[in-house]
């Protein structure tokens, strides 16, 4: 039969994570790939998305953003990243982070231009540079602190840079830029007039005294930045889809279009949920960052009994690992036995690398689970490693 792809679609391969997830449930496992939390939300969250159904919130609500949310937002992002944005000009609601980023990718970038990311990334940032037709540049963070070369970014960017994509804690390696790291970026923003489109979805889950710094609070950056966050992460509401893009007026102009015709809104209900959950009492994200610090400090005991070499993360909810010295072809052939024979899924490193080869030894597990699950998680590590000694 013809195959009727698309050139464009045909230049990505299905979400590995996800593939992953699917192996899991075949071999009924313990799903440390994907980065969803088995617990519940709070109940005022759900409380609220309760009633604005019954409140019959049926219909779409103005394309980008519920002013009730875009409010929350802008109040939110006053108090907690430091910079004042007008919700009436600067905000799109969208349906996750996820389609704030191709929405927002597709309101600046022309075809050719390039977008400069950081590998090991978070895997939707290669698909949505093709579907912009941008031309990627990749930058490598190193192990063990995934610092940058300077002089590599420098020399990277170029008159034909339009943005570069910053997330920050970042998915996979736990890093949180730091001021400096940041201060460095904006200044080659500010001097090749590139937009800095910023994922900080993680940015309340934070360890070991890490600060999050939003890039757009740097002098300079509030009219060069693009923040893109969601209810996802902090709030534990994955299915919502309820995210948002905050830009200056004339980008969010742009990017206001692009969202309209790929999806209209998200969800009306549940974007006046959002806003309930971006009003919670501000002891909740100490608690948050807590409960995962405890997670975090719990996986990497576990991990490091059973013989995997740990990257400490500083942020978000997943352990980077190495298992070179285990023996195994390549990371994809190590995950396939974690889950095929001990039921555990994670997720094999090269899927976060442009170049497979940075990533054949690595491994990342994830940790927003119930305790009760990461006792699981951690007698199969127990197999794995009494296997290994046998
Ligand atoms: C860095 C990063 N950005 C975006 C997303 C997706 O977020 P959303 O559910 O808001 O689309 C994830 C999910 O794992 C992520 O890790």
């Amino acid at each position: 039969m013809k195959d009727f792809s698309s050139a464009r679609a045909m230049k990505f391969t299905e979400s590995v994570i996800r593939e992953m997830t699917r192996i899991c449930l075949k071999h009924s496992g313990i799903n440390l790939a994907q980065g969803f939390p088995d617990f519940a939300a709070r109940a005022e969250i759900k409380e609220a998305a309760q009633t604005a159904i019954q409140a019959d919130l049926t219909q779409s609500a103005i394309t980008w953003g519920e002013p009730n949310l875009r409010h929350a937002i802008a109040d939110k992002f006053a108090w907690y990243n430091g910079v004042t944005i007008d919700p009436e000009t600067e905000i799109t609601v969208c349906c996750g982070s996820t389609e704030a980023m191709i929405s927002s990718l597709m309101a600046i970038v022309n075809s050719g231009e390039e977008v400069i990311v950081f590998e090991p990334f978070y895997e939707n940032y290669g698909p949505d540079t093709i579907l912009c037709d941008a031309k990627p540049r990749f930058i490598t963070l190193h192990e063990p602190d995934w610092r940058f070369d300077e002089e590599e970014l420098t020399q990277t960017f170029n008159n034909k840079t339009k943005a570069i994509i910053i997330n920050t804690p970042n998915n996979p390696t736990g890093k949180v830029f730091s001021r400096e790291e940041l201060q460095f970026i904006a200044d080659l923003c500010l001097k090749w007039g590139v937009i800095a489109v910023t994922d900080e979805i993680y940015e309340h889950i934070l360890y070991d005294g890490a600060k999050h710094i939003s890039i757009a609070s740097l002098p300079g950056m509030r009219d060069q930045t693009i923040t893109i966050n969601s209810i996802s992460k902090t709030y534990s509401l994955t299915g919502w889809r309820v995210g948002w893009a905050i830009a200056p007026a004339p980008l969010t102009a742009s990017i206001r279009k692009v969202h309209d015709f790929l999806t209209v809104g998200a969800p009306h209900p549940l974007q006046e949920a959002a806003a309930t959950a971006l009003r919670i009492d501000r002891s909740y994200y100490e608690t948050l960052a807590t409960e995962y610090e405890e997670r975090r400090d719990f996986l990497s005991g576990v991990l490091d009994d059973s013989g995997f070499r740990i990257y400490r993360p500083h942020g978000a909810y997943y352990i980077m690992t190495d298992v070179g010295h285990f023996g195994f072809s390549d990371d994809v052939a190590f995950a396939l036995h974690l889950v095929e024979k001990f039921g555990l899924a994670t997720v094999p490193g090269s899927s976060f690398y442009s170049r497979s080869s940075l990533g054949a030894t690595k491994i990342r597990f994830c940790f927003p689970k119930k305790k009760e699950t990461l006792e699981q998680a951690a007698e199969k590590l127990r197999d794995f490693k009494k296997d290994r000694e046998k």
